[in-house]
């Protein structure tokens, strides 16, 4: 008896989902017994030959994660604004017996980033691990957040590494060696409450990462690997040092900037800082309620000292359908909105 066309698709779909699972399942095995295996077992990348690129590596994090990498014998290029905290940084780098290279580079001008890649490739050589790191926050309510910072926040959390990357992936993908490392943040998968641009440009790094991922692998480029990496808030650093947490303790930037090198040198995935806070992928299937009440009694105020004054912040605006007709609400959200511009 001949089958027909549809029955034909109908057994080739059931034929496709029961090897789906059949393979995922090995490959979930696998990653389990590679997950327990200890580290001293696992493949670790070595750093002799590699050129690593880090944005924003004049301080914090960044320049933690070049000395680390420097003493891994990795030739160390380091891009920021900051001209006096790039120098020193290469001085130090340079102190250890490390190789360091510095460039003052602005990674909200698209053209100073083609530049200064150009530039990079003539006097240092092919960049083979790229690490977004740099990244700035506002810190403030929405409303009261100029545009022109929200651009900002936007520019350097995540459209500088479409720039950064289109600059350094080709060669890699030439030469199927490379990494592709995104500094994101845990603010990359969960909402903080003045941080919405913030949080946006996180969710966009983590999201930029993922795709990439994917898409080198469809592309079948093996050799060039991608990471992301959300910490939890960090002490000692330019961004949150004074936030207070609670339950929660902020990490110490030494402890981050290890993980992030264990992250590199295992070509982990992905990697949150502190890992039990990974539970939070419960916020899937859990009331949105209990994720906004763990989320607003942990940190009661995420805002910097170093964000300027918050002229909003003490006015309490009156909610749609409580004190103001819809009208009303609108007009006065406009007229906020126009004069914070
Ligand atoms: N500090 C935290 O609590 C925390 C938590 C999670 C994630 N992160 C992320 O870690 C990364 C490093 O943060 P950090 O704590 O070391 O902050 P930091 O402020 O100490 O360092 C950021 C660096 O980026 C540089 N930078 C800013 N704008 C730039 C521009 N336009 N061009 C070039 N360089 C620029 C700064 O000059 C600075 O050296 C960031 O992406 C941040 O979002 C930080």
């Amino acid at each position: 008896m001949e089958m027909t066309k549809m029955e034909f698709n109908v057994l080739k779909s059931i034929m496709d989902l029961v090897s789906f699972f059949l393979v995922s399942t090995v490959l979930v095995i696998k990653a389990i017994i590679y997950g327990c295996l200890p580290k001293s077992y696992k493949k670790k990348k070595n750093f002799e030959n590699e050129i690593v690129l880090i944005t924003g590596g004049a301080g914090g994090i960044g320049r933690l994660v070049a000395l680390k990498l420097a003493k891994l014998n990795a030739k160390i290029v380091l891009w920021d604004v900051d001209t006096s905290g790039i120098e020193d940084a290469v001085n130090q780098v340079r102190g250890i017996g490390g190789k360091a290279y510095g460039y003052k580079c602005d990674l909200t001008d698209r053209e100073d980033v083609y530049r200064t890649a150009n530039k990079v490739y003539e006097e240092v050589g092919q960049v083979t691990i790229l690490i977004n790191n740099a990244g700035i926050a506002s810190g403030r309510l929405l409303l009261d957040t100029p545009d022109h910072l929200i651009q900002r926040t936007f520019d350097v959390n995540i459209i500088s590494h479409f720039w950064t990357t289109k600059a350094f992936l080709p060669k890699m993908i030439d030469s199927n060696h490379g990494h592709i490392v995104t500094i994101a943040s845990l603010a990359g998968h969960i909402g903080v409450h003045k941080l919405v641009d913030y949080c946006s440009s996180k969710f966009a790094a983590v999201g930029f990462d993922e795709s990439l991922r994917i898409e080198l692998e469809k592309l079948g480029v093996t050799g060039v690997k991608t990471t992301v990496v959300c910490p939890y808030f960090i002490q000692a650093t330019g961004m949150f040092n004074d936030v207070v947490s609670r339950f929660v303790p902020t990490l110490k930037s030494t402890q981050v900037a290890d993980e992030i090198v264990e992250a590199i040198e295992l070509e982990k995935l992905s990697v949150i800082i502190p890992r039990y806070l990974g539970i939070l992928c419960v916020k899937w299937i859990l009331p949105w309620t209990v994720i906004s009440l763990f989320m607003r009694n942990i940190v009661s105020n995420a805002g910097p000292t170093h964000a300027e004054a918050l002229p909003h912040e003490n006015k309490k605006m009156p909610e749609k359908g409580m004190f103001q007709t819809n009208a009303e609400s609108e007009l006065h959200h406009r007229a906020h909105v126009t004069e914070k511009r």
